[in-house]
């Protein structure tokens, strides 16, 4: 755990020494292209939509939108500072404009239905239950009404064995941020938080457990 101003977090990878190498162990436990494409296409960018990443890490996420969709308007918010210099440092070398924003963990940096859709990848695991639970109200008040969110995380695992390797992420992130991804309980806290029809629309199987996609919407 890091401090920030306000609140704690886990870092990238579980240590604050370990975020220079994310990227790698990215690529070496999880079908890397397969999980981002996946995600985007539940996003589904479309020309001059205003599009948020919730904890945007090392950018891959936001590399990839903006790839396939150069008209959408990315936007990406984070806790840590050593992810934001390296996300800039790349998106910069692309030429890509994202404005990349950092909050103490409270209150997102936004107004009310600034968004027309908001996603995130692999952050929910890494937060408290409570945490958990304040971060999706305030994606559902940065959300237009009719806007989507869509998250990509670890859920319950869809066999013995890959719950059997979901302890490595497990010592890694923590036992007690983890636990409501692997009971699945994403979905419940998506529709306490307002959000209509949430539910899973799809897994994927990786080296280190079930990745799996959750969708839902603001109503009008
Ligand atoms: C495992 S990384 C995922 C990065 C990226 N989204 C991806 O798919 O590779 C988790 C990210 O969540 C961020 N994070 C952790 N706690 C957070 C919080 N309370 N609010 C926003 N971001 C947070 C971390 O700084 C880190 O960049």
């Amino acid at each position: 755990m890091k401090n920030s101003p306000k609140t704690t977090f886990i870092p990238a990878l579980g240590y604050d020494w370990l975020t220079g190498v994310y990227d790698l162990a990215i690529r070496l436990t999880m079908p890397e292209n397969k999980f981002r494409q996946r995600l985007l296409e539940e996003v589904e960018p479309k020309a001059s939509e205003k599009i948020l990443e919730f904890g945007f890490g090392t950018g891959q996420n936001l590399l990839i939108g903006i790839q396939e969709s150069p008209k959408s308007i990315f936007w990406g918010l984070d806790i840590d500072p050593k992810v934001k210099t390296i996300a800039g440092r790349k998106l910069q070398r692309q030429q890509m404009q994202v404005p990349l924003f950092l909050y103490d963990g409270q209150t997102f940096p936004f107004a009310n239905n600034e968004f027309d859709k908001v996603f995130s990848s692999l952050v929910f695991h890494q937060l408290a239950t409570r945490t958990k639970k304040r971060c999706l109200q305030e994606i559902y008040r940065v959300v237009k009404p009719g806007g989507s969110l869509v998250i990509g995380d670890w859920g319950k695992p869809k066999s013995k064995y890959r719950r059997f390797l979901f302890y490595a992420v497990q010592l890694l992130d923590g036992f007690a941020t983890t636990r409501d991804n692997v009971a699945g309980r994403l979905p419940e806290y998506m529709a306490e938080a307002g959000f209509t029809g949430a539910g899973e629309v799809g897994y994927i199987n990786t080296r280190i457990g079930t990745y799996c996609y959750y969708t839902g919407r603001k109503p009008e």
